[in-house]
């Protein structure tokens, strides 16, 4: 049976689908007593909930759910587990797909030698068939042979470690902002210079090879980075 945590964190979140921004979630210790577990137990569920950016604690006041955004925080996730963890279907259309020489930017982001070959595959992704973000992601050719080859749909980082047996375990990554473009704002379905957020990510794996270089345009009415820092 999955930890009880797990769980209340499922049942929360089935609850906090029908809830609105900024409602508040009921006190700790009743939660505690409804589900017929600890605080501790009930506090690891609230904190996996804080974590995924769906809720936040003010203190003193108690626990609220947050805006229609996602609120990227500090975990290295895959957009199809963003999605998955607020109960929305992930899906994306391939925009294009190609292998090709890296580019000098591509290159410098990736520590390849000039010339190398790569893969460069462009997508809209999508959550409940709604655009979301739209993504081009630089593979080393020779880390991912025959890529094309594959269905390239789906999750990224799942096929890479299922047909590879590489997995992103760190990332470097820069967020700027930037006008939507006209042909970005068509396919992500916001007004032409609607603002947009851009996260560019170089992959590093387990063991310490630069494995993805990406770069994403998120719709800046849907995303948010919040994270805690420290004096
Ligand atoms: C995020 C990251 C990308 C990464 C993608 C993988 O969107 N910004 O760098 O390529 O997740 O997601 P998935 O495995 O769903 O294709």
């Amino acid at each position: 049976m999955a930890p009880k945590h797990l769980l209340i964190r499922e049942q929360l979140l089935a609850e906090i689908s029908t809830m609105c921004t900024d409602d508040a979630l009921p006190q700790e210790r009743d939660l505690a007593e409804r589900f017929n577990v600890s605080r501790t137990t009930v506090r690891q569920a609230l904190r996996s909930l804080a974590d995924d950016g769906l809720i936040y604690s003010i203190r003193g006041m108690g626990t609220f759910v947050s805006g229609g955004r996602i609120s990227k925080g500090l975990k290295l996730t895959s957009f199809s587990e963003d999605m998955r963890g607020r109960n929305m279907e992930p899906s994306s259309r391939v925009l294009s797909a190609t292998e090709r020489i890296a580019s000098d930017e591509v290159a410098l982001n990736l520590e390849l030698a000039p010339g190398s070959s790569i893969f460069e595959i462009e997508r809209l992704r999508l959550a409940d068939g709604v655009p979301m973000c739209l993504e081009t992601i630089y593979l080393p050719a020779h880390i991912f042979p025959h890529l094309l080859n594959f269905d390239l749909g789906g999750s990224i980082y799942g096929l890479m470690a299922e047909q590879f047996r590489v997995r992103v375990e760190t990332a470097t990554q820069r967020v700027s902002s930037q006008l939507a473009s006209g042909i970005d704002a068509d396919l992500l379905g916001v007004p032409r210079q609607a603002p947009t957020l851009v996260v560019s990510r170089q992959g590093v794996d387990g063991k310490g090879r630069l494995v993805e270089y990406a770069v994403s345009v998120y719709r800046g009415d849907r995303y948010d980075f919040s994270f805690a820092v420290q004096r």
